[in-house]
Parts: structure tokens; C-alpha cells; sequence
């Protein structure tokens, strides 16, 4: 497994007031959204894991990621059925900012279906709250939303932004637990994908669940 990591600055932040290019409305493949990420500006380093065969994802298979080297404040992401999936250690204070932010949500409990597995409603939308494992993908059109996971905003960000995700397309924007900002073009929180953890902790297997067997 071969992995990338990358120090980005913290000085952009993707304009929303950039023409909307019609190619990135439809996610189109992982090297879309990795350029996006390699673009985007962060405070934190940002690891990339490109974890499992061709074949293993064409077939879906679950993926296997080794979170011992993961540090707080860092984020992998790694494929899964074509799709980048996020997976962030969040910090202490990323982790005790997020009740605050409920109001500006717009499903700030997941009570929308089909995006939040049951174990993962809960207020960090996880299952270990150090851990958010997220599919990388707007739930507008498609595009792959930048990670903006350093608190303080920017162009285009809300007002008192606890760090999150931002989609650079029509300007959504996602706190750090993948929850939709209301008023925003994308409807609904991004999807936490089928995942569990290894007995001893070391590993994230996104694929399966208690209800979802390879
Ligand atoms: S695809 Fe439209 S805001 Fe993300």
C-alpha cells in the first residue's frame, strides 16, 4: 500500500464566487477528488491511503485501514466502490465544538434516512467519537467537498466555522461530522458508510457492519 502525505498551508480558501465548472458537478472518479484535496487549503497534514487492488475495488470489497499512525487532527482517505472515503481523528476541541453548532444545522440529529447508519446517530455521528468515517461526496451533485478542517473560515465558510468540509461547486459547506449546513444546496448530511473496527482498535474496515457482510 503505498501512502502520500501532503503539509497544505492554511492561507486559501476555495472562492465560491468562482464560475461553477460543469465538470465537477458529477464525482467522476477518486483522482478528482484527491486533485481537489491537494488544492485545498488545510492546517493539518492530510494522508492519502490507496489501499486495495483494482480488482478488489471493482468487486466492492471492503477496504482495511491501519489508524495507528493516524494523529489527532489528521485525515485519510481511501477508496472504497470507486468512492473516496474520509477518515479523520478529531482533535479534542474539534470533538467539543460540535454541539455548539447544531443551530446553523440543517439535520443537525441525522433524523433524515438513508445517510447515517444507526450507531453513527449520535452526536458525532460515529462510532468512536475520535473517529469520523465519511463518503467524500457532496450529497448536491456529486462533487467531492473540500477539507477545511482548520477552525476560523474564510470565503464562502459560515460565520464562527469550527473547521468542516466545503464544496467548491455550489458552496456547501459540512461540519466536521459531515453534518449539512442549512441553507445550502446540498440537502442532506454526508453518508457515513458501512464500517466497524478491529477487536484491539488498530484498524477501520469501511464495507461492513453488523448489518452489511462482505
Ligand atoms: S455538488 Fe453542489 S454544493 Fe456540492
Amino acid at each position: 500500500m503505498s501512502q502520500i502525505t501532503t503539509q497544505l498551508d492554511d492561507s486559501g480558501v476555495v472562492d465560491p464566487n468562482q464560475p461553477t465548472d460543469p465538470a465537477r458537478r458529477t464525482w467522476v472518479g477518486v483522482a478528482c477528488a484527491f486533485g481537489g484535496v491537494a488544492g485545498a487549503a488545510t492546517a493539518v497534514p492530510f494522508v492519502s491511503s490507496f489501499a486495495p487492488s483494482e480488482r478488489a475495488r471493482a468487486a466492492g470489497a471492503p477496504v482495511e485501514v491501519d489508524i495507528t499512525t493516524l494523529q489527532p487532527g489528521e485525515m485519510t482517505t481511501v477508496e472504497w466502490r470507486g468512492k473516496p472515503v474520509w477518515i479523520l481523528r478529531r482533535t479534542e476541541a474539534q470533538l467539543a465544538a460540535l454541539p455548539k453548532l447544531d443551530p446553523q444545522l440543517a439535520d443537525p440529529n441525522s433524523d433524515r434516512p438513508g445517510f447515517t447508519p444507526a450507531y453513527a446517530k449520535n452526536e458525532y455521528r460515529s462510532r468512536n467519537p475520535e473517529y469520523f468515517v465519511a463518503v467524500g461526496i457532496c450529497t448536491h451533485l456529486g462533487c467531492s467537498p473540500t477539507p477545511q478542517l482548520a477552525a476560523g473560515g474564510g470565503a464562502g465558510l459560515p460565520a464562527g466555522w469550527q473547521g468542516g468540509f466545503f464544496c467548491p461547486c455550489h458552496g456547501s459547506s459540512f461540519d466536521l461530522a459531515g453534518r449539512v449546513y442549512a441553507n445550502v444546496p446540498a440537502p442532506d448530511n454526508l453518508e457515513v458508510p458501512p464500517y466497524e473496527f478491529s477487536a484491539d482498535g488498530t484498524r477501520i474496515t469501511v464495507g461492513v457492519d453488523e448489518n452489511n457482510r462482505a
